[in-house]
């Protein structure tokens, strides 16, 4: 979708309202400016995300991708599928010694990220870092510190920051179209054991790092990131404490990160969001409930439901099943439940673009990108947002190691406004 076509489509209330909600938007303000810039990038770990990103990124007529670098041969030689004129390095620093190259993306196993980043960084280049951004809180930080220190570009992963869908309904949050928000709900269901086939034993690990402690964080960095800023995103503000519980529940085949996650986030004024993560039934797949007193808004299903919704006049085989349970029930005089079960069915809702989401923010995420290194701006808070994004969901993996609640740590904070709250739109 073309960009200007993109923001018109939102129909939000101008570019100041979307200045407040996101911010990051800014950056397709200078397109102009950039209109005869190109820039020249390389991927590190160019594997199933990295490729994926490399649809967008290698038909951006901005951008040349111009080297991949990987350990692992068959990764590379599917990136050289798509972009054949690239050159391939089986050792990250040699494509960071080139110094025609503007910035990189590092889509490589999450233990990996810090060391590449800031690698990255010290060789000059601007940053694309999948998310979540790193292992650990402090080299998250660490790596935060020196995109500020080197002033150098930092995007992470977090394309739901530029999901239509998302934009457009956070401006209604933001403007209390849906009441006070005292809650969200994220989740994510999957039905399915997370591995992946290997062709070899010895690459189990590589191949699978997923599943180990030693290189991932399992389902609160690979799927939790994602739906925590969304509610950060919502409310306005950050956590101030977390706890939670995780477990092998069902996938015992010898994996070391938990295959079901429940967590608590607590905010300063008691507002609560949840998250919960299980791999092993799929019925209520992947959402954000947000929950406000006059509204819900589940933005992966693209739609809001507002509360006062009358019922729909129940089809005519509906009310024939009612009046035959009429029949049975009012002949028995115990009969009839104690309670009417407030159930969401009913409600159709209605979409917030006016139809079923057909793309994610991934494509305007990398376009994005793009720009910023083309002309060496970064949007504002887009890395601070990322920032958060993984924090959270490292001090929520770590109130379930330490199976005891966290406050969020004064050293990790870092100056920010969410996006929503007074002052933000600075
Ligand atoms: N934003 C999203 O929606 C999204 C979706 C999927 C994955 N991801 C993220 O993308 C990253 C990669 O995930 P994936 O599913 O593509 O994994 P993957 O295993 O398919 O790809 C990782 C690639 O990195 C390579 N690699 C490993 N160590 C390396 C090193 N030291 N130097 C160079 N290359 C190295 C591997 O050989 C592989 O080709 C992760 O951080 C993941 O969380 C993000």
């Amino acid at each position: 979708m073309d960009r200007r076509e993109f923001l018109k489509n939102l129909g939000v209330a101008g570019a100041g309202a979307l200045a407040l909600t996101s911010p990051w938007l800014s950056t397709f303000a200078s397109v102009d400016d950039s209109a005869h810039e190109r820039c020249r990038l390389g991927m590190i770990g160019p594997g199933s995300r990295g490729r994926f990103l490399l649809e967008f990124l290698s038909k951006n007529p901005k951008c040349e991708m111009v080297a991949f670098a990987d350990i692992y041969q068959p990764s590379l030689d599917a990136a050289l599928e798509m972009v054949p004129s690239a050159k391939t390095y089986t050792d990250y620093h040699q494509l960071l010694e080139d110094k025609s190259i503007d910035g990189v993306v590092i889509a490589t196993p999450l233990n990996t990220h810090y060391q590449i980043a800031m690698d990255a960084f010290d060789a000059g280049k601007h940053v694309y870092c999948e998310k979540a951004i790193a292992y650990t809180m402090e080299e998250t930080l660490a790596i935060y510190r020196k995109h500020l220190e080197t002033g150098l570009v930092f995007f992470t992963g977090q394309q739901r920051l530029f999901d239509p869908r998302y934009i457009k309904v956070m401006d209604m949050v933001h403007q209390g179209v849906f009441g006070d928000i005292n809650a969200v709900h994220a989740f994510w269901n999957r039905n399915g054991d997370w591995r992946r086939e290997v062709p070899s034993p010895e690459l189990e690990r590589l191949i699978n790092w997923r599943l180990y402690k030693e290189s991932s964080k399992g389902l609160m960095t690979e799927l939790a990131c994602h739906q925590l800023q969304v509610g950060t995103w919502a409310l306005g503000k950050l956590p101030v404490r977390v706890m939670g519980t995780g477990a092998i529940t069902h996938w015992k085949d010898g994996r070391e990160v938990y295959d079901n996650v429940h967590c608590i986030y607590e905010f300063d004024d008691g507002r609560q969001m949840t998250y919960a993560s299980v791999i092993s039934n799929k019925f209520y797949g992947l959402e954000e409930q947000i929950l406000g007193h006059t509204g819900t808004v589940e933005p992966e299903r693209g739609k809001f439901y507002f509360e006062d919704y009358g019922p729909a006049p129940a089809p005519a085989f509906v009310q024939m099943l009612m009046e035959w349970e009429d029949k049975i029930w009012g002949a028995n005089t115990f009969a009839g439940s104690s309670w009417d079960p407030e159930v969401a069915r009913n409600n159709p809702g209605e979409y917030i673009l006016g139809k079923s989401p057909e793309m994610d923010g991934t494509s305007l995420l990398t376009e994005a990108f793009v720009d910023a290194v083309c002309t060496k701006r970064q949007p504002p808070r887009i890395a601070e947002e990322g920032y958060y994004a993984t924090q959270l969901c490292l001090i929520g993996h770590e109130a379930i190691v330490q199976g005891k609640p966290l406050p969020f740590p004064e050293a990790m904070k870092i100056e920010y406004k969410p996006y929503g709250t007074k002052g933000s739109e600075k």
